[in-house]
């Protein structure tokens, strides 16, 4: 089933952000690359906002960030109250933090996993459903009083 998904990256994230979304399009999903797109040094949280805004403006796509260690990114994200954001070393964290934590984007650290086992971590990501239930309940508690909701 194809997604949309958004992809943005610093430039240290820029090989595996390409990488990344040569191979999902090649696997027919609609992807919205958002940059960087050259190797100039820009700051991750800027390329986080991007996406973050994009997923929350229309929560039925998911976005994928990419830095060098992918936790700058997590970081960043996960300011904004619309998004889980979680970064990924394998399938089992992939699967997991869809199931049990509605997460909507994936980060990756470019320095720190390959591009096959972020690929397999992606369709993990793409191909496992939110559980609900007992994490509806959890997910409420994420935001302080007064925030957004989550979308
Ligand atoms: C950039 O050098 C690096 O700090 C950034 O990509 C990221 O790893 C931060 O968390």
């Amino acid at each position: 089933m194809p997604f949309s998904l958004v992809l943005a990256c610093d430039h240290a994230g820029l090989p595996l952000k390409q990488a990344l979304r040569t191979a999902l399009e090649a696997e027919g999903h609609d992807v919205l690359d958002l940059g960087t797109h050259d190797a100039q040094s820009v700051d991750y949280p800027d390329f986080a906002y991007r996406v973050c805004v994009e997923v929350a403006t229309n929560p039925t796509q998911l976005g994928v960030l990419v830095c060098g260690t992918g936790i700058g990114m997590a970081i960043a994200a996960n300011r904004h109250p619309a998004i889980r954001a979680a970064v990924l070393h394998d399938s089992t964290e992939a699967r997991l933090t869809r199931a049990h934590n509605n997460a909507n984007v994936a980060c990756f650290g470019a320095r720190t996993i390959g591009v096959e086992t972020a690929l397999d971590a992606i369709r993990t990501f793409l191909a496992t459903p939110y559980e609900g239930g007992r994490h509806d309940r959890r997910l409420a508690k994420l935001n302080p009083p007064g925030a957004q909701p989550p979308a």
